[in-house]
């Protein structure tokens, strides 16, 4: 049970794990690969130089498969989460996809960015909404979608954060991070920075609570630890004192 009081100030860090109920595989589980590429393959700038198409290929199954799921009882829970604490809740997601928005929650931090947004590889035009897919020939022959231009000429790409780039809205973060007096990770393998090191920042001076199935690589740094799914933990997982 994770006991809030009236002055705690919470920060919740979620990664895959909580949309795997929803039916969106997580980066380092079973398999982990796609098409036997690394995921560091296809989301970098060095793929993005060496094969905008492949990279395409890949956010064109994540669009599909994203907007196939559904929101979960986890992503519910925490959108419960924020009516009750309103500004004291700080949600911060290294997920792409729009299941906290689509359950209910109104101030997500996507750091690592947004699956259905799509910005200029070479202009500061701001990024826009988009779902389509960029797909290469498929077998029925259907002709394939170019990798789509900006009037500037530059290439259109997601709007995610990839390997060797810095991730979105960290001044924000780190706000969020000084002010809070709870520290809960769900659902992250805790192997990638910054995201990572959240935890040893607060460490000390804010409870920090883990919930997931499996131990993170930095689960040292948690006081509490909540073995068990998102989806079956976080509904009965808060009490308000
Ligand atoms: P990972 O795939 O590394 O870890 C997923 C975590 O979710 C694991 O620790 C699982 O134990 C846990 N998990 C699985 N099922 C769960 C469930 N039902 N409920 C709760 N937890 C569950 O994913 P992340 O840690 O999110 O970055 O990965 C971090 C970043 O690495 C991603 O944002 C992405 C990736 O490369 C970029 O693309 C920049």
């Amino acid at each position: 049970m994770i006991r809030i009081s009236s002055t705690d100030r919470v920060f919740i860090l979620t990664g895959a794990g909580i949309s795997a109920e929803s039916g969106v595989p997580t980066f380092r589980g079973a398999g982990g690969l796609w098409r036997n590429h690394r995921v560091e393959e296809v989301a970098s700038p060095h793929a993005w130089q060496r094969d905008p198409r492949l990279v395409w290929e890949f956010y064109s199954m994540r669009r599909r498969v994203a907007a196939a799921a559904k929101p979960n009882s986890g992503h519910e829970a925490l959108a419960r989460l924020e009516q009750s604490l309103q500004d004291r809740l700080f949600l911060c997601t290294q997920n792409v996809d729009d299941l906290h928005e689509r359950a209910g929650s109104v101030r997500v931090v996507h750091m690592h960015g947004e699956l259905f947004k799509s910005r200029c590889d070479r202009c500061d035009r701001a990024p826009f909404d988009d779902s389509a897919t960029y797909e290469p020939a498929r077998s029925d022959g259907c002709t394939p979608r170019p990798v789509p231009r900006c009037r500037c000429g530059g290439q259109i790409r997601p709007h995610v954060c990839w390997f060797g780039e810095i991730p979105y809205d960290l001044d924000k973060i780190a706000a969020g991070l000084n002010d809070c007096t709870v520290f809960i990770a769900i659902g992250t393998s805790g192997l990638v920075e910054p995201a990572a090191s959240f935890v040893a920042r607060v460490r000390g001076r804010a409870r920090t609570i883990y919930v997931g199935p499996d131990e993170p690589a930095n689960t040292f740094a948690f006081t509490d630890c909540y073995w068990g799914k998102a989806g079956e933990l976080l509904p009965n997982a808060f009490r308000f004192d």
